[in-house]
């Protein structure tokens, strides 16, 4: 049995529901539930409609139309909003979602020139959303790329579906199915981007294309046989990308150079420039019938760089304030010797 993990499924969470409705999304109730419905495609979008299934017939939750914007129905004024209505993005939010909220929910987005694409996506209580994964195979892939997953059914008996889906903390989506006949449905959101074979029930493997941040979870494979159900779990990690490493590495070891070299020349061209300063100082005050004064000899001879660096960093230091002292004292001294002691105390 290698590495498979053989679990006990809680639920059977995504597919086909109790309504017979495929179900795309599985979302746990939540008290801000979001409900996302992000349009794949490139199609233009005509209109939104967001919809509510109450016993037999769908209701009218809001319509987003690109020109005459969001219409919300009066039930649901100022329970809903959409948090970001961009081109594409349809995603519905509770602002305090209840239980009355629990159900299935359509977005169904009417387009030009491809037609009517939707989404169903279905609200739980959060105690039935339980997802037990046991064991799970941990699988590296890095972002754009492709990512394979298999599932082999090893029990005596014949398959007679598997399904695949992409688990969240607090979400399940279905990703594909495979219907006894060979028969594939795929979940709204992988269908342009996703490769399955369904003619071969006991090995079935799936590739998704152009993994993105969101894709970074937990897959697993559902199959059920005549009387035994085989599930295998993955978790899918991003590695980093092998030169993306040397050059974070690089990157590092040069900064860090950086950082011990220029402060050296920093502090050695100052200490210098110091030394010169202050021996034409000295001149200056000799000059200046100020011989009796000496001042302290660690105000110009000291390497100024701590200074310089304690301000980047910490902004307003109080070594700024000696700075501009000894500024000021030079100054001062240079220019107004007599005023020297004024400034000082
Ligand atoms: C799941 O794990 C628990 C404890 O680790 C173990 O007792 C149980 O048998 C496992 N279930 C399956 C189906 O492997
Ligand atoms: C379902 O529809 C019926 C008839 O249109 C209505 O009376 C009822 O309030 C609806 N239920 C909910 C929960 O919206
Ligand atoms: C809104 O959509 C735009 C375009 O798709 C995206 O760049 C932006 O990050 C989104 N903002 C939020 C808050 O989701
Ligand atoms: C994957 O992404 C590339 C570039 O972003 C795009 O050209 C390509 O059509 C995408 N493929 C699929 C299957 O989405
Ligand atoms: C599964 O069913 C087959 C016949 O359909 C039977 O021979 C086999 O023992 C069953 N296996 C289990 C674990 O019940």
């Amino acid at each position: 049995m290698d590495h498979a993990a053989v679990l006990i499924v809680v639920l059977q969470l995504c597919g086909t529901n109790v309504e017979g409705e495929f179900v795309d999304s599985t979302v746990k109730l939540t008290e801000k539930v979001k409900l996302e419905c992000i349009y794949p495609k490139k199609a233009m979008i005509m209109q939104t409609s967001w919809m509510k299934l109450n016993v037999t017939h769908r209701e009218n939750i809001a319509v987003l139309h690109p020109i005459y914007g969001i219409h919300i129905e009066d039930k649901y004024s100022g329970r809903i909003y959409f948090e970001n209505a961009s081109r594409e993005d349809k995603s519905l939010s509770f602002t305090k979602s209840t239980l009355e909220d629990v159900g299935l929910y359509f977005c169904s987005i009417v387009t030009y020139p491809d037609g009517i694409w939707e989404k169903v996506i279905e609200i739980i209580q959060t105690d039935a959303f339980e997802i037990s994964v046991n064991e799970t195979n941990p699988v590296f892939a890095k972002p754009g790329r492709n990512v394979a997953l298999t599932c082999t059914y090893k029990a005596g008996d014949s398959v007679q579906q598997v399904m695949w889906e992409r688990i969240k903390a607090d979400r399940v989506d279905t990703i594909v199915l495979c219907n006894p006949s060979g028969k594939q449905s795929f979940g709204s959101d992988f269908e342009e981007r996703t490769l399955v074979d369904c003619s071969d029930q006991a090995n079935s493997m799936i590739v998704i294309q152009n993994f993105t941040g969101s894709d970074f979870a937990t897959y697993r494979c559902v199959a059920t046989g005549r009387n035994t159900t085989y599930v295998k779990t993955y978790t899918v990690a991003a590695t980093w990308d092998h030169r993306w490493f040397i050059v974070y590495i690089a990157g590092g070891i040069s900064a860090a150079v950086l950082l011990l070299v220029f402060p050296l020349i920093f502090c050695i061209t100052t200490a210098y420039h110091k030394k010169k300063k202050r021996k034409r100082i000295t001149e200056d005050l000799s000059k200046a019938v100020y011989s009796t004064q000496t001042l302290p000899a660690n105000s110009y001879g000291r390497c100024n760089f701590h200074v310089t660096q304690n301000t980047e960093r910490r902004g307003e230091e109080t070594s700024l304030g000696w700075a501009e002292e000894v500024y000021v004292n030079w100054k001062n001294v240079s220019h107004k010797p007599k005023e020297r002691p004024l400034v000082s105390s």
